[in-house]
């Protein structure tokens, strides 16, 4: 097979090369930039449920419920302020990461997520070192900026880096740093917790500075990917790097493609209004609904409140941070069962398969809920019941673990092509930044006024994008980065927005069924 590529059976080619040190290490860095999101994520729950941190800066909130002694355990925490301050950060990242789209692109991938580190490191510094709201909020909001450039710009470069039968592999690296960094904030949390003094929330916010350290140094050490080194022009430097990342000297295929991708992406001025054009339609509407039903699975509401919902279901302080321990845990070790199949099953299995599994489980939850709260939220769990419930919700955690969770960001940073790449990619963040945004706002009141529909709610969400992905998301496993078009194009709905003239990549003919059949 030297000097020539194969086609294989998912519609694209195979081009020579291995799995390298140097490409594995090069991923696992840049993967680190998902720590920073994760540590986010699972930082501000804990953080909001500790009474010296709301003394402090929630004075109303901490009154109020330190009053409150309603019996209706639905309602409890439902405070629109406390939850601005777990959301704000996430409108901060969907302005950023439009902003990362001109970086990425213009700069290289390296560029936005040495950017995004150190921006996150001095929101992290502002945070721990808060004395009043508004540096409390300013730190947000720069946390906001690197989460929104790293975001942008890791999952691209993973799938730019990696070769096409592992960048399932290597891409989930990003979901698995997340995972570790909401694990981590929870272990955190729930030793600041039992700080004395009243100052645990103050290590919990400025040890954020740890993974955006990690990230902003290893970016430094990181080169850029054959394809952005291309499309900025330096040719000579791209193909060494595919050669040491590829492992092989037989790299003039790959480059070849490559190097056209780059020529067609250069036509293009404005990726913005390019994106529009109905031969984008199939990747735009993945880079829209994706992120959106990744939101809509509700795994926010486990990950910001599961502390204040295992209180709401009766346990203790203490026994409501462990179990937020626990979920973590099963959060990470669940993403490893992707990490290791999702480019032997496909994407398509494991969407299909989590979707079944969270379904189920929401269904179960929610009944649970029901039967001892009923609609009046009067009521208490026993121990065996309650833990019954963790269980199931750790179930769920599990499903989405290894599907929506790191599909959710894999699935968009490979289907688009080169020139509309970063553009789409801000998409794919800003859209789930915004129903991040609305979960975590929303969250408390619904619980209030929807009670243990809630979980009914989103299991009716999880059905219809678990049959969405069964009609309209092609298999995209091993499937070259710049060839995703034939995938499209085989499509049964799909092909009818890609005229033939669309389709000019390498060597490969369409046949008649829509597989490509012959190349070199
Ligand atoms: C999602 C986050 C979520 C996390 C949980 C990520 O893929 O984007 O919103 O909190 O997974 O592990």
């Amino acid at each position: 097979m030297a000097g020539g590529a194969i086609v294989n059976t998912g519609g694209g080619k195979e081009y020579p090369g291995k799995l390298t040190l140097f490409v594995f290490l090069t991923c696992v860095v840049a993967a680190t930039g998902g720590l920073i999101f994760g540590y986010d994520i699972g930082i501000s729950g804990g953080v909001t449920s500790m009474d010296s941190f709301l003394e402090k800066f929630f004075p109303e909130v901490y009154r109020k419920e330190k009053k409150d002694t309603s019996t209706n355990q639905y309602c409890k925490f439902d405070s629109q302020l406390l939850t601005t301050f777990t959301s704000s950060l996430y409108l901060a990242a969907l302005i950023a990461s439009f902003l990362a789209s001109a970086v990425t692109r213009a700069f290289g991938r390296k560029w936005s997520m040495f950017g995004g580190g150190l921006v996150f490191l001095v929101g992290a510094a502002l945070n721990g070192a808060a004395r009043n709201i508004l540096m409390l909020i300013l730190g947000r909001i720069l946390l906001g900026i690197g989460v929104g450039f790293a975001n942008q710009s890791v999952p691209v470069y993973l799938s730019e880096m990696a070769p096409a039968h592992l960048r399932g592999m290597l891409n989930i690296g990003f979901q698995l740093m997340i995972t570790v960094g909401i694990l981590a904030a929870n272990l955190i949390n729930y030793g600041t917790a039992k700080i004395k003094g009243g100052w645990g929330w103050r290590i919990s916010l400025a040890l954020a500075a740890v993974p955006a350290g990690i990230i902003t140094l290893g970016a430094l050490f990181l080169p850029d990917t054959p394809n952005s080194l291309i499309e900025r022009g330096h040719s000579q430097e791209a193909k060494e790097m595919l050669r040491r990342i590829r492992g092989t000297d037989d790299i003039h295929e790959e480059y070849n493609d490559l190097v056209a991708a780059s020529e067609e992406s250069k036509l293009v001025k404005h990726p913005w209004a390019n994106i529009m054009q109905r031969r984008h339609r199939p990747q735009l509407t993945m880079a829209i609904l994706i992120p959106f039903f990744q939101q809509l699975t509700g795994i926010n509401v486990i990950m910001f409140y599961a502390p204040v919902l295992f209180k709401t279901i009766g346990f203790g302080d203490n026994a409501a941070l462990m179990s937020a321990v626990i979920t973590g845990l099963v959060n990470v070790f669940s993403t490893l069962v992707s990490v290791f199949t999702v480019d032997k099953l496909g994407r398509r299995k494991l969407f299909l398969q989590g979707g079944f599994q969270m379904i189920l489980c929401q269904i179960i939850v929610g009944t649970l809920i029901a039967i001892k709260l009923g609609t009046s939220g009067e009521g208490h769990f026993s121990k065996t019941y309650a833990g019954f419930m963790v269980f199931f919700i750790c179930v769920y955690v599990a499903g989405f673990a290894w599907s929506w969770g790191p599909l959710g960001w894999l699935v968009p940073s490979e289907i688009f092509p080169l020139e509309i790449r970063s553009a789409g990619q801000s998409i794919n963040v800003s859209v789930n930044m915004l129903f991040t945004f609305i979960i975590a706002q929303a969250f408390l009141a619904m619980l209030c006024h929807m009670k243990f529909g809630l979980f009914y709610f989103f299991a009716g969400w999880v059905v219809i994008m678990t049959t969405f992905i069964a009609l309209f998301l092609p298999e995209t496993k091993g499937v070259p980065i710049e060839e995703m078009i034939l995938v499209w194009k085989a499509h049964w709905f799909w092909s009818k927005f890609i005229s033939d003239d669309d389709v000019h990549v390498g060597n490969v003919e369409m046949s008649s069924g829509g597989k490509s059949k012959s190349v070199v």
